[in-house]
């Protein structure tokens, strides 16, 4: 069976499509339905180590606005630990060293220079989100806890900033398989826990799937 589109061109009519049974195809493209047209559209159902980092980057920017708009901080010790446990680790364990490996551009210099104020960042992030956390086991001293807790969120939001601009952009150039740092970033994730994972970044288990 076949289907008439604007262009006069006559494509075969895909399988109706069944999101759920749905598999992805890297740099394939995946068909949808509208107004009794096929349409083609050029989605990759995939998503690289990196773009998942920067979806976290979302989901923490969120849980920032947030308790900035409600006063309410009570998620910043689950926020703190996501970070340091989770989502830094995952940056410094394997997607800086894979970085480190296989940038080669002419600009290479200035990248690792780069990479390594973003480690530095993170030193920085895990100071304070320390300093937060001893100041709970005290108890005392709000306002010092209080300015703490929004210097690290604006810290946060800053390095992560950076990241994706200085730093992320150069993930796809090495021409390296990058792929193979997957099961090392999931054996992070898995430590954390799944569940939990799920609850602080709003990630779906499906999207965490798509992960190739
Ligand atoms: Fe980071
Ligand atoms: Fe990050």
């Amino acid at each position: 069976m076949s289907t008439r589109i604007d262009s006069g061109q006559q494509i075969e009519r895909p399988l109706q499509l069944d999101i759920e049974n749905f598999t992805p195809v890297k740099g394939g493209q995946n068909y949808t339905r509208k107004e009794g047209l096929i349409l083609v559209l050029p989605f990759r159902f995939v998503v690289n180590i990196v773009e998942l980092l920067m979806v976290e980057h979302v989901s923490l920017r969120l849980h920032f606005q947030f308790a900035r708009k409600t006063v309410n901080w009570d998620s910043i010790y689950d926020v703190e630990e996501f970070v340091r446990v989770c989502h830094a680790k995952i940056e410094d364990e394997v997607v800086f060293p894979k970085l480190q490996k296989s940038l080669k551009d002419t600009d290479r210099e200035n990248h690792l220079r780069n990479l390594s104020r973003l480690e530095a960042d993170h030193r920085l992030i895990g100071t304070i989100g320390e300093q937060i956390r001893l100041r709970t086991t005290q108890g005392n001293d709000m306002e010092t806890l209080r300015k703490r807790i929004l210097l690290y969120a604006t810290t946060v939001e800053s390095h992560n900033a950076s990241e994706e601009s200085l730093i992320f952009p150069y993930w796809n150039e090495s021409g390296d398989d990058l792929n193979e740092v997957i099961p090392s970033a999931m054996q992070i994730v898995r430590e954390y826990g799944l569940n939990r994972y799920f609850q602080i970044t709003g990630i779906s288990e499906r999207l965490l799937e798509l992960v190739t």
